[in-house]
């Protein structure tokens, strides 16, 4: 490969100015960390949206040994192709949330019209050897605006959530629109294998002619496992230093299973009382696409449950729940990381879910209680796996990690390192590359 070019929704950072100062925002979200690797090595141009305060100030700028370009978005474009469309109609589709998914006529031509801004953005970048790197449900539409256009350059898509079976696909007017765009790629990559087989079979469905150069591959994101190290020091609460900590770190999203979560934690102290005070579960949730209906909801009925749960067992010197609507820095995550003792993550569905590589690879001691229905569950088998819907079975695991011997959590946590370490963001990216190079090479 010559030359690198990478399209993403997110910008790997964005300004904004505090009192009167501009300050720069780092995304520190697992794909923006490996995909900053990579641009890196190859000196390569990021596309993304730019969506901070002062990022017009940033149109396009050299940093760190790549290019970034941004591009603007007006109001109505932003409520069109993120809320409407990106987050009302393909997230709830593509998480079988069938009754999140608002089916709204004008959605979809926002859509394609910022879909096309982007196109436009990356033709001004490349040139004929450029291999172009598209990620995400947001940017379903480039590979064939870009085919139209008349660009052969070699073409990757990489998937970073779950695909769904044919026939639940089946309910997106413009479904076969969009998966037969993406298969003008060269090269897609999903996460795991059921995920590239649903897009086979929903391409199937649809009678859609594959062209010869379409191959397909899954292959895991992994985390730069150089920046995880465990941070000394207990994170917060001081005076419950004897206590287990369990937490979880996620966005506020209904596919994550937040509610379940606090119902099995209920569970846990109804059945066990003798183990109220033993442990405190740090619930980290970050701010996520506020001001969509869906979010908002779950937002309140979440914080609502917290309240129930705490007020029913807290006593004068313990709470049970410690609830953050914030996104945490860097340090703090590691420092959580360091001096958690069980991760519960547990969402209903999720293309992947870095937070559970994260841990694994800065913990000494911690179990990890995971979500059958997480990608990264194919990877990391000493998790104590769980179905999220059975609060059942969420507390019967959170009784299990409490109780767990030192050698059974030791002998669980080295498994999942050997492989976090192995199948890092280096060795994702580089299987990805070598793929989309021999494939366009035979061609
Ligand atoms: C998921 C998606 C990403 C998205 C991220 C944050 O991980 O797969 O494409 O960027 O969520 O969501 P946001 O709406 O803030 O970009």
């Amino acid at each position: 490969m010559d030359k690198l070019l990478i399209v993403t929704s997110r910008a790997p950072y964005s300004y904004r100015i505090q009192n009167g100062r501009e300050i720069k925002i780092q995304n520190v979200g697992g794909v923006a960390t490996a995909l900053t690797g990579v641009l890196k090595k190859y000196r390569g141009t990021w596309v993304c949206w730019g969506d901070g305060r002062n990022d017009q100030a940033h149109e396009k700028e050299d940093i760190d040994g790549y290019t970034v370009r941004r591009l603007y978005l007006t109001a109505t474009e932003k409520q069109g192709f993120y809320n409407d469309y990106s987050n009302s109609v393909l997230w709830p589709l593509f998480h079988y949330f069938r009754s999140n998914i608002k089916l709204d006529a004008t959605g979809f031509k926002y859509y394609y019209a910022v879909n096309e801004k982007f196109a436009k953005a990356i033709i001004e970048e490349i040139d004929s050897k450029t291999t172009i790197w598209i990620h995400d449900y947001q940017l379903m539409m480039v590979p064939s605006i870009l085919r139209n256009l008349g660009i052969a350059n070699n073409i990757i898509f990489s998937w970073h959530i779950p695909w769904v079976s044919s026939e639940f696909f089946s309910i997106l007017p413009e479904g076969k629109f969009l998966a037969r765009s993406i298969s003008k790629s060269n090269l897609v990559t999903f996460h795991i294998k059921l995920y590239e087989k649903n897009f086979h079979r929903t391409l199937e469905y649809n009678n859609i002619k594959l062209i010869s150069q379409l191959k397909t591959l899954s292959v895991p994101l992994g985390i730069d496992t150089r920046v995880y190290h465990p941070l000394k020091g207990q994170y917060g609460m001081h005076h419950v230093k004897k206590a287990s900590i369990i937490f979880s770190v996620d966005r506020m999203d209904y596919t994550k299973g937040l509610i379940q979560r606090v119902k099995a934690i209920d569970k846990v102290l109804s059945y066990r009382k003798d183990l109220s005070g033993k442990f405190i579960y740090l619930m980290n949730v970050t701010p996520s696409r506020a001001g969509i209906q869906g979010y908002d909801e779950i937002r309140s009925k979440l914080e609502m449950e917290i309240g129930r749960v705490n007020g029913q067992y807290s006593t004068a010197t313990w709470i049970p729940i410690v609830y953050m609507y914030h996104k945490m820095s860097f340090r703090s995550l590691l420092s959580l990381y360091s001096s958690g003792d069980i991760a519960m993550i547990t969402p209903l569905i999720d293309g992947l879910n870095l937070v559970s590589k994260e841990f694994v690879a800065t913990t000494k001691k911690g179990v990890l209680i995971l979500s059958k229905f997480a990608g990264a569950a194919e990877g990391l088998k000493g998790a104590l796996i769980v179905n999220p819907n059975n609060i059942n079975e969420i507390a019967s695991s959170i009784v299990r990690a409490l109780e767990m011997s030192d050698e059974e959590r030791k002998l669980r946590l080295e498994k999942m390192k050997k492989y976090v370490l192995l199948k890092n963001s280096d060795w994702w990216y580089k299987r990805i590359i070598k793929a989309a190079d021999s494939n366009y090479d035979n061609q």
